[in-house]
């Protein structure tokens, strides 16, 4: 695991941005893997800028999102659908039909997993993975004791996840109990990852993540057996880290290292 720690979650979102941006410019049909939440919002308005910048073309990128709110309209102003268009897709020149999120409804979710699954396999697999993680060390909505091999399915929310979303909603009664979610399987299949947390709620998750054993219990553990992952993190979600100055003796700052140390 490659751990890049920034001063400040403003550096980290400037970082991030530009990896992905020179993910799309290496490969234009790259294929990407997308994540939400209030992390990525940062995120996504600096890639925005960015592209525009660069005047990056998304023309050929494909996009596939980690997961979708069950039991909720694709058009609800909640749902990931929603938050894509809004803080991604309606501002870049992406084509809207090769912008996939898991369906939020239907009669026969398996199937539907299935089929999305299907369709990421189809796609050639995820180049790049994006990341971030719950305040229980969720990945997608892969919650603790998630198998850690899983496939695209349904998962019940945990309260905590539940607790922490409330903010995207009117009342605790909206926010839903089911989401379809990519499995741990299928991230690890990604050729990379990169996962981004800032601020000090999400310090304990960070460090069982990269330090703490392999366990279906952080869900996130399951990366360090992924052989390229960068995580970028800011000074606060960084906190608890036990090997922290080993990791600035390698990134001073987050920088890259002269050498590969994977
Ligand atoms: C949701 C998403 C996750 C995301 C997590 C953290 O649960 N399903 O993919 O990593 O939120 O979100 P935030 O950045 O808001 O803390």
């Amino acid at each position: 695991m490659k751990v890049l720690i920034f001063k400040t979650a403003e550096e980290v979102k400037v970082q991030a941005a530009r990896q992905l941006l020179m993910s799309v410019q290496r490969n234009p049909e790259s294929v990407l893997g997308l994540a939400t939440g209030g992390t990525m919002e940062d995120v996504y308005a600096e890639l925005v800028k960015q592209s525009h910048q660069h005047d990056a073309s998304w023309a050929q990128v494909t996009t596939f999102n980690l997961d979708e709110y069950w039991g909720i309209s694709s058009d609800s102003p909640a749902s990931y659908r929603t938050y894509m268009n809004h803080h991604l897709f309606d501002h870049i020149d992406v084509d809207p039909g090769a912008t996939h999120i898991p369906p939020s409804e239907g009669d026969n979710p398996e199937m539907a997993a299935a089929q999305y699954e299907a369709r990421i396999s189809g796609a050639g697999g995820i180049d790049l993975q994006l990341l971030g993680i719950g305040v229980n060390g969720h990945i997608g909505f892969n919650e603790p004791t998630s198998s850690l091999v899983s496939k695209t399915r349904l998962k019940t929310l945990t309260q905590s996840t539940r607790d922490a979303n409330l903010r995207f909603f009117d009342t605790m009664e909206q926010v839903p109990r089911y989401a379809l979610t990519v499995g741990i399987g299928t991230i690890m299949a990604s050729d990379e990852c990169l996962l981004v947390a800032t601020g000090s709620s999400k310090a304990p998750a960070v460090q069982t993540m990269i330090e703490g054993p392999l366990a279906a219990s952080c869900p996130a553990s399951a990366l360090q057996m992924h052989q390229k992952v960068t995580v970028m993190l800011d000074e606060e979600a960084a906190r608890d880290l036990e090997l922290r100055s080993y990791y600035q003796l390698v990134h001073p700052d987050g920088q890259e290292s002269a050498v590969s140390d994977g």
